[in-house]
């Protein structure tokens, strides 16, 4: 066996296949305008439609539900979460999220081989998250509620958290934004929001198989501690109680008495003190060192609303970023 070094000069720079944005996602839209039949109804599409596009421009014969799927902004899609699979006559099952919208496809949402698709997927979505909807601030409001209440779930056939693992704590150390990792299905919209359109570059996935998680590009373990600015856009784009507005966590909670959604799941970050005003201490560090330090702001007391925070911000100067 030769020990020299494969040459590797065909291969092109890294940076030609990179861009701002989302660029290293794959080309799935379509190029140009196409007419597509869906459950046997024709539906003209514009160029850079997507089959999702088309499915939701048409009363289908089955729910689609699409939960990874945001479809605005620069975010996606991603193709993560295999709930959106379609029966296409071309293609066979395909995720139509993800699928380019070109003229003459032919997509049947009732498939059974594609509803199958769906339904385990969903199932399987779902057994990553811990089900405590009466608990959850978005109770009412959650994509994944919606979606398994139209799919007619009743008993997923993998479990569900709780079944099969131990709680992550959940993460209430930040003034303006609480984490709870047990109801986050990966869908990694709100990634996308931070690094794509805010372009702040806090979250991450990371880890791998059942342990992967949200977490942090700095390695922090909270979010007080990582370098997040609190803009909230992550919060905006979740499907889930996931990431949650503090001040409104537990506004649609079904009130038990002494059974909250932090005490029902075990351990909690709480703030250290630290995070008062608009922006966690390290990147108020980082960005702006000759600004006044934590314990000269005037800044919200922790059960303050985030809104009356960010109007403190404005107080105090507002021009932090
Ligand atoms: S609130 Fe923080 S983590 Fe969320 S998008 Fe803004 S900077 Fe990123
Ligand atoms: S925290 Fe929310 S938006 Fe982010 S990956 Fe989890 S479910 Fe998706
Ligand atoms: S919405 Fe299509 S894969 Fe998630």
């Amino acid at each position: 066996m030769s020990s020299e070094t494969p040459q590797q000069t065909d291969a092109p720079p890294l940076t030609e296949q990179l861009a701002p944005g989302t660029a290293t996602d794959p080309p799935v839209r379509s190029t140009d305008a196409a007419t597509v039949t869906v459950d046997g109804t024709r539906v003209e599409v514009e160029a850079g439609a997507t089959l999702l596009d088309a499915v939701e421009a048409v009363d289908t014969e089955d729910d689609v539900p699409a939960l990874c799927s945001y479809g605005r902004q620069e975010i996606g899609p991603r193709s993560e979460c295999r709930t959106c699979m379609v029966g296409t006559d071309e293609h066979g099952v395909v995720p139509a999220c993800s699928f380019p919208a070109t003229d003459g496809l032919t997509v049947q949402t009732a498939a059974a081989d594609a509803a199958e698709a769906r339904d385990v997927n969903l199932d399987l979505v779902l057994s990553d998250h811990n089900l405590r909807c009466t608990t959850c601030g978005k109770n009412g409001r959650c994509e994944l509620q919606d979606a398994a209440i139209e799919q007619e779930v009743e008993e997923p056939r993998y479990g569900v958290l709780d079944d099969r693992d131990e709680y992550e704590p959940i993460d209430d150390s930040s003034s303006f934004i609480q984490i709870d990792r047990n109801k986050c299905i990966l869908c990694n919209r709100c990634v996308e929001a931070c690094n794509d359109v805010q372009v702040e570059g806090v979250l991450r996935i990371e880890g791998t198989g059942q342990d992967t998680r949200i977490g942090f590009q700095s390695d922090a373990e909270t979010m007080e501690d990582s370098t997040c600015v609190s803009c909230g856009h992550c919060v905006t784009v979740c499907p889930t109680g996931s990431l949650v507005e503090k001040g409104i966590e537990d506004a649609t909670t079904i009130p038990l008495p002494g059974f909250t959604q932090k005490n029902s799941v075990g351990k909690t970050y709480e703030s250290t003190g630290k995070s008062k005003g608009p922006m966690t201490p390290k990147k108020r560090t980082e960005r702006t060192p000759e600004k006044p330090t934590n314990e000269m702001i005037d800044a919200p007391t922790d059960d303050s609303t985030s809104s009356d925070a960010w109007d403190d911000d404005a107080q105090s100067g507002g021009d932090w970023l």
